[in-house]
């Protein structure tokens, strides 16, 4: 009895790693507008690719390396340009950014 619960948890919370929604993500990845102060200039409508293009993503030495680093990357330009994503839509980005970039497996 315990067992069998424990591993429908451990499936559950397995698929719940990839459970963002790349296409979602996509729209919230274009639809960005970020306000901020970026190299002297002041934006109210700079995006993901205002201060790294689609390189960064593709660089040998990315700094993303699993598909959990990837997810708390994207967390981490999030908090630290207050764009005011939810944990959900974070999820979803990583998720298009996994399919288009990373392409880590599930
Ligand atoms: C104000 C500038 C700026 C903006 C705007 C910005 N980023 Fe970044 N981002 C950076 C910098 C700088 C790094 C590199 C940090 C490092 O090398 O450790 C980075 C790195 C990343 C990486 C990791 C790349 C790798 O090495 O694998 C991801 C993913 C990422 N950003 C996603 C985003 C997303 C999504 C947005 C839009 C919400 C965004 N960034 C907007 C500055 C920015």
């Amino acid at each position: 009895m315990k067992i069998s619960s424990l591993s429908v948890a451990l499936i559950l919370s397995s698929s719940s790693v990839f459970a963002g929604n790349a296409d979602s993500g996509l729209e919230l990845y274009q639809e960005v507008e970020i306000e901020r102060t970026i190299s002297g200039e002041q934006y109210t409508d700079a995006n993901c690719e205002t201060c790294h293009g689609t390189e960064i993503y593709q660089r040998e030495d990315r700094k993303a390396t699993t598909y959990a680093k990837l997810e708390s990357r994207v967390e981490g330009c999030n908090t630290n340009l207050d764009v005011g994503w939810f944990p959900e839509d974070v999820s979803d980005v990583a998720a298009y950014l996994n399919r288009e970039y990373y392409k880590f497996a599930k």
